[in-house]
């Protein structure tokens, strides 16, 4: 995914840019550029690499680049493979010089109107178009590069955080978001800006964070930020100490700040890939739309978390695409003779895109027939990313607890977004699309909002602390989301949990059921809630003990029967996302009560890198 680092100051910028690229690495990429306006002639300097920071930072060394005002980029490839040309910052008139990351949608109409203008296109990205319109309105318009931008965003489709600067105005970096997060660095005669505030954290503590729509024209000394054309204020919030994933900051586990993030990841995961109204498909690369176009199936391959994270896919897959799927664990696939159905994407999904069964799994498909692989995974670097054809990356930041909470959440939002474009070659309308997408807009917030039950958890958890065993039920697609509620209580406070489809409780599990198994349920407003609720009432008749995690207007009422943790009202597609947070709280309190070492529970491992 691509990063933005920018600055303006009294000192040379260069070593801050390259700095702060690396401090992007994270987010994956495949090549790297920086632009600086040379204090010396004022002359536009711009250097681009393919591959790692590091080359960059070789050649930016040999050329002894000296300048007070700069912009740099790591481009992951969406338009147009991965090459110096195609790399940003893109230039213009050799003047102007621009960083990107999102997509523009309606580039192609407004590259064809530049060329009638005369624009010769250097890059086969949707970005040049970007500069080249700037240029325009600033030579031809003899607009300002504050006034040009406020114009041009105007013609913009799609999704952008950018920032741009020009030699005829060289004490000042321009930026715009919309859909592509931007983050102002707040230094004393020195400013800076970032896609993410944690490429800034060697020069500032002190960010202000763009709002959707923003434009701010930053200089060293001030900062002007305009929404709707007005100057606004936007508050300063400092973040003390470096920012990073590895520091457990105010919380006492990795795992309970893992699981407050999941709102702001989602957010990371959402950014750059949806418009208002769809899924913007060229952010899952290059080669995909040649893949999707082929797909009339799919095959899931995860272990652990990641497999229930398919186990939900496959739900979404065949109500929402229209295509059929199947989900195996990984170390069953690998051994197992696979019969392929032809226009099968074969899916991994993966946190650290290491775990030893699933690189099996991929190394053995590679060999078989599929149409090709794609990895869902959180770290860009790792062997599964390298060995797909594709992937889509989650952005979860560095997940630290071993019981996966925050990365599962994501994988759910980037295999929702594969759902989505699948489905469009497969009678998925525009319209329903849009739904899809205002209704994944909503839900960052709505994270916060189930988040605001914690304390309401933690005093059901002490009904836990002491029972042996728990069951955990759930229909449909919230079938898959009691097993991860199971499997977390089972990983962090070692009760035995399992999990069942509720339809299923008479085969066999009911025999369990007495005063001592607590039971829990899962309990969205959905098609299947009035069977739910057939199936909870066998377990009170036999004096079972119901935890029923609820939509407020699900209609469980009887506060004698259940006992009741109530969640707002959330879009049917986004209740196996929102449905499981309440229960990875529900199993951090039981663990703190039981004294459990959380973070690392025994015999356990993060990644397991061993058959
Ligand atoms: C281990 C971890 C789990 C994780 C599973 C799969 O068991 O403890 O949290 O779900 O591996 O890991 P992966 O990195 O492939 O998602």
């Amino acid at each position: 995914m691509c990063g933005i680092v920018g600055a303006v100051a009294q000192r040379n910028v260069t070593g801050i840019l390259v700095e702060g690229l690396k401090r992007l690495e994270y987010r994956g990429y495949d090549s790297a550029g920086v632009a600086v306006l040379e204090t010396e002639n004022n002359h536009l300097k711009c250097l681009k690499s393919v591959g790692k920071v590091n080359q960059l930072a070789e050649k930016v060394a040999q050329n002894d680049i000296d300048g007070q005002t700069g912009i740099a980029h790591t481009r992951w490839a969406t338009h147009g493979v991965p090459s110096e040309d195609n790399a940003h910052p893109h230039v213009s008139g050799d003047r102007f010089a621009l960083v990107h990351n999102g997509i523009i949608e309606n580039y192609s109409a407004l590259r064809k109107s530049l060329q009638q203008d005369g624009y010769q296109f250097i890059s086969e990205t949707d970005t040049e178009v970007v500069v080249h319109l700037i240029h325009k309105l600033c030579t031809k318009n003899g607009l300002s590069l504050l006034e040009a931008v406020k114009t041009m965003v105007k013609d913009l489709h799609g999704a952008y955080g950018l920032c741009v600067i020009d030699k005829e105005q060289p004490d000042r970096l321009i930026v715009a978001r919309s859909g592509s997060p931007l983050v102002i660095g707040v230094g004393i005669g020195e400013n800076f800006v970032a896609s993410d505030p944690l490429a800034l954290g060697q020069v500032t503590d002190q960010y202000i964070y763009l709002e959707e729509g923003d434009i701010a024209e930053v200089t060293k000394d001030n900062i002007d930020i305009f929404a709707n054309g007005e100057i606004v204020n936007r508050e300063v919030t400092r973040i003390r100490g470096e920012i990073d994933d590895v520091t457990k900051g105010d919380y006492g586990h990795f795992m309970l700040k893992e699981i407050y993030e999941q709102s702001r990841v989602i957010q990371n995961t959402l950014n750059g890939r949806i418009s208002a109204e769809h899924v913007l498909e060229e952010s899952f690369g290059v080669k995909a739309k040649a893949i999707f176009d082929q797909i009339t199936s799919v095959q899931i391959v995860a272990c652990g978390t990641s497999h229930h994270a398919g186990l939900i896919t496959k739900y979404w897959l065949e109500s929402i695409a229209g295509i059929p799927c199947h989900v195996d664990i990984a170390s069953d696939y690998r051994y197992r003779r696979i019969i392929v159905q032809p226009g099968t994407l074969f899916v991994t999904i993966s946190q650290s895109g290491e775990t030893a069964d699933t690189l099996a799994a991929l190394r053995y498909a590679n060999e078989l027939s599929y149409v090709a692989s794609m990895a869902i995974c959180n770290v860009a670097t790792s062997s599964l990313v390298r060995e797909s054809d594709f992937s889509l990356l989650t952005m979860a930041g560095r997940e630290i607890g071993v019981a996966s909470t925050k990365a599962f959440t994501t994988q759910l939002v980037a295999l929702l977004l594969m759902t989505l474009v699948l489905g469009r070659r497969h009678g998925l309308t525009e319209e329903k699309e849009s739904g899809y997408v205002h209704d994944l807009h909503k839900l960052p917030a709505l994270v916060t909002d189930v988040l605001k039950q914690d304390t309401a958890i933690q005093q059901l958890s002490i009904q836990f602390a002491d029972k042996h065993h728990a069951l955990f039920l759930g229909r449909g697609p919230q079938y898959p989301v009691a097993k991860e509620g199971a499997l977390k209580l089972k990983e962090i406070s070692y009760i035995h949990a399992e999990a069942y489809p509720a339809g299923e409780l008479k085969h066999g599990p009911l025999a369990l059921v007495d005063d001592r198994m607590p039971v829990v349920a899962v309990a969205p407003n959905d098609e299947l809630l009035g069977k739910l609720k057939g199936n909870l009432a066998e377990v009170s008749a036999r004096g079972g003990k119901l935890f029923v995690f609820a939509d407020e207007s699900a209609g469980f009422d009887d506060e004698e029967e259940y006992q009741l943790i109530k969640l707002p009202a959330v879009p049917e597609v986004l209740a196996p996302i929102l449905y499981t947070i309440p229960l990875q709280l529900l199993s951090y309190h039981v663990a703190i009560l039981k004294g459990t070492d959380v973070d690392h529970p025994r015999n356990l491992a993060k990644s397991v890198t061993v058959e």
